[in-house]
């Protein structure tokens, strides 16, 4: 059946556990207004997502440069047997940062059909687009219990929609989006997850170490698009801020640092102006930059660790044949990190 978490989402009244979209125009005030106040300027990623943002970022996914979308698809078409073994019988699935649900189906094709997930709470900042997905999804699989959560999945107080979750909690993380965390902020999420699924575990994608010019070209495709997605940034908050950044007078950079295993993205000022937002006045020096974003990349055995100092246990890892991505399986032991 779908169910929304909460009966009064059925009489119209947003559910108590969902954001509204309010909430989430206040955080991007509160933090770009932050952001552009120290130095280095900077801003987190979760910001591209608006409804053009994450439109920009779909057709990212498809482009012929940007390999990890379709190599984790292939990683899950092939090993998503496996992938179901570990996740184990009736699971409760918990997906973070949904997004449109297109994963996760592939998932689901893998099951056999006694051993079919019982529920599935997709956790997604994005309300509107989220209740859509949900529906769709339940259309195509009516015998999965479908419970949207609208929430950051890295605040835990918004959760409590998981409280319906009484079965074998598994974690689904797909698309490498670990990468766009620094390093605590990736120990903080690795933690939490490995509270909220103890006594199962989760399902991570995570994009590998490799040569830089395959790296550099994915993030400055030919075609513009992650210029785009990186420029939409300030023409959301010229649109929900009264920000009035001339979008042209920025330009996308994006390049690989080795040392720090990651993709740095920044906007960088074409020439010296003065940008207004929200009734505050900003000076950027010609060529100043805003990091927009960092894309870490990992070894398999580094990312191990990492999930091992968080409280998982790390399990089977799958990854395709030229290495580029992989997807790992970490078990969150009943009792925690010390249980065997
Ligand atoms: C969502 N995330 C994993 C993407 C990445 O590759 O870091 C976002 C992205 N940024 C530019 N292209 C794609």
């Amino acid at each position: 059946m779908y169910e929304t978490t909460d009966a009064a989402a059925l009489t119209g009244a947003p559910p108590r556990h969902v954001r509204a979209d309010a909430d989430t125009h206040d955080d991007f005030r509160r933090d770009l207004l932050a952001g552009l106040s120290k130095s280095p300027r900077s801003i987190a990623p979760k910001y591209f997502y608006d409804a053009q943002g994450s439109a920009l970022f779909d057709r990212i996914c498809d482009l012929p440069e940007y390999y990890p979308t379709r190599t984790e698809r292939r990683i899950l078409e092939l090993h998503g047997r496996e992938m179901a073994e570990v996740v184990g019988p009736q699971a409760d699935l918990v997906e973070f940062g949904a997004g449109s649900l297109e994963k996760i189906r592939i998932l689901l094709r893998s099951f056999d059909a006694r051993a079919l997930p019982r529920r599935y709470f997709p956790i997604d900042i994005s309300a509107s687009h989220l209740e859509e997905a949900s529906r769709r999804l339940h259309a195509e699989c009516p015998w999965l219990q479908v419970r949207p959560i609208a929430a950051d999945y890295m605040n835990e107080a918004q959760l409590s929609g998981l409280d319906a979750s009484t079965g074998r909690r598994v974690g689904f993380f797909p698309g490498s989006t670990i990468g766009n965390f620094d390093r605590d902020e990736a120990m903080a999420f690795l933690r939490l997850a490995a509270r909220l699924l103890e006594g199962g575990g989760l399902l991570v994608g995570v994009d590998l170490v490799k040569d830089p010019q395959t790296l550099h070209r994915a993030y400055n495709d030919a075609q513009g698009v992650t210029a785009a997605f990186n420029l939409n940034l300030l023409r959301r908050a010229n649109a929900e801020l009264s920000a009035d950044f001339d979008v042209r007078q920025f330009a996308h950079y994006a390049f690989y640092d080795p040392r720090r295993c990651r993709i740095e993205m920044h906007l960088l000022s074409r020439c010296a102006q003065t940008v207004h937002v929200a009734g505050r006045d900003f000076s950027f020096a010609q060529g100043e930059s805003l990091h927009t974003e960092n894309s870490h990349k990992f070894t398999i055995e580094g990312f191990r660790k990492l999930a091992a100092s968080a409280g998982f246990r790390p399990g089977p890892v799958w990854t395709d044949e030229a290495s580029l991505f992989s997807v790992h399986w970490l078990e969150s032991p009943a009792g925690g990190a010390g249980a065997s």
